[in-house]
């Protein structure tokens, strides 16, 4: 039988073109979970079905965080005042090997989803850690919360300490392979599992082509890090002497090519033959700017990734990125590019807010296919936004929209819809 409602509010999204479509008092049309239209009335043939009226609220396409760590949710905010390859070493390795207590893990991945799903996101693409008992639970509960994510159990056997390595590439392969299984075994539908090479320098070659071979078999999609930081970049042209540079390293391996879909996070310090092979493998730059930010990694050219055709999308990077607040997220990516813009010589870094949010919305939604606008035939996820504590009574809808990005948090959020079905926001997960 055919489920069709429509919700009604001021409905705000991207098109392909990056350009905003503000739809004041609008209806947005939804048939078996996808949206078929915007509409100022309900058509004819439609006038009779159920509305759900959020009334002077604003209705946006749900948000995609292409690039998280659930487990460094216990970290957000300590040692930022470091670089990548010493915040690892001292925060986040420590951090990560308490995984291997399953309460421990259960605790934090609980937190975690609660707020996830309390904020704008709908989709995510997030790191786990090396633990797979621990990933299947951080699985179980996303399942459970409604929203769609790939999760990646992470696989990396050096320049780690002992407890956060895999004893070697044939251990780590079996591991991820029976993780594989069981992630198959237990039926999820909203959930998926992502090959997850934690980054070059965590990876033996013989690890990483293994991945490799299983990403092909199994058509399976792949997430790392790229080009994030100086020292990192010069660390992976040591250890990996014979690639041509660090994108060539994944290639190498058959981690990164055309028809394995992938996200590499950053891509900061990436060569004109790197950025070319990123879009010939249609490869997504998850751009993570708090992140960047925080750990003074430096600023991503987004705007010139896209211009050469790189599929861009927005990441939180928690626990490097301090905050799973997407709008803000958005408003950040902008002022990077000014900064970025500010510092270069030629060309035009700047992003316009309307193109930061599409990165938030569309560009990272089309990771996951038709997702992230409100387009026919595109899921039908939404959040409903009260933007009472923000706005003024004066304010147009596209100011409104604007003082979202600035001003804007989980406050804000009184709904939100994936695939057309509510999320219960405050919901507690049981396990
Ligand atoms: N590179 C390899 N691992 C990590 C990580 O956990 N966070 C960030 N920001 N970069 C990484
Ligand atoms: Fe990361």
């Amino acid at each position: 039988m055919k489920q069709i409602f429509a919700l009604k509010g001021h409905i705000i999204d991207c098109d392909a073109q990056k350009k905003v479509r503000f739809c004041p008092d609008s209806h947005l049309l939804i048939e078996n979970g996808l949206c078929l239209g915007v509409f100022p009335q309900l058509p004819a043939a439609y006038a009779n079905v159920p509305v759900r009226d959020h009334g002077d609220k604003l209705i946006l396409p749900g948000f995609v965080d292409l690039h998280l760590h659930a487990s460094q949710y216990a970290n957000r905010g300590l040692g930022l005042d470091l670089e990548l390859l010493q915040w690892l070493e001292q925060y986040t390795f420590p951090q990560e090997s308490k995984f291997a207590c399953l309460d421990y893990a259960c605790s934090i991945y609980r937190a975690f989803c609660r707020e996830l799903r309390q904020g704008p996101v709908t989709r995510a693409c997030i790191f786990a850690t090396l633990h797979t008992p621990a990933t299947l639970r951080l699985m179980d509960m996303l399942e459970e919360s409604g929203l769609v994510a790939y999760v990646g159990k992470v696989n990396m056997d050096r320049n780690a300490p002992d407890d956060l390595r895999e004893a070697g590439p044939e251990q780590a392969a079996a591991d991820t392979r029976r993780w594989l299984a069981e992630t198959a075994a237990r039926g999820y539908r909203r959930v998926k599992p992502i090959l997850t090479p934690r980054f070059a320098p965590s990876c033996s070659p013989d690890l990483l082509r293994l991945l490799g071979e299983m990403a092909r078999e199994g058509h399976l999609p792949v997430q790392s890090h790229l080009s994030e930081n100086r020292d990192e970049v010069a660390l992976v042209k040591r250890l990996f002497p014979d690639s041509p540079h660090y994108a060539g390293v994944y290639a190498q391996y058959g981690l990164l090519e055309a028809g394995i879909p992938a996200i590499m996070a950053h891509g900061l310090y990436l060569q004109p033959a790197e950025v070319e092979l990123l879009g010939q493998c249609g490869a997504f730059i998850a751009h993570c700017p708090s992140s960047n930010a925080n750990l003074a990694s430096g600023i991503a050219p987004v705007k010139a990734l896209m211009e050469a055709g790189v599929p861009v999308g927005l990441g939180s990077d928690i626990g490097a990125g301090h905050s799973m607040n997407l709008l803000r997220l958005t408003a950040q990516a902008v002022a990077c590019s000014k900064l970025l813009q500010r510092q270069t010589a030629a060309g035009n870094a700047t992003l316009r807010l309307e193109e930061a949010f599409y990165l938030a919305t569309r560009g990272g939604g089309a990771f996951f296919g038709k997702a992230g606008a409100f387009s026919p035939g595109f899921a039908a996820d939404a959040v409903v936004l009260d933007d009472a504590r923000i706005r003024l009574p004066q304010d147009s809808l596209e100011q409104r929209w604007q003082k979202l990005f600035y001003l804007g948090d989980e406050r804000e959020i009184c709904a939100k819809y994936v695939n057309g079905v509510p999320i219960d926001l405050q919901g507690q997960n049981q396990r």
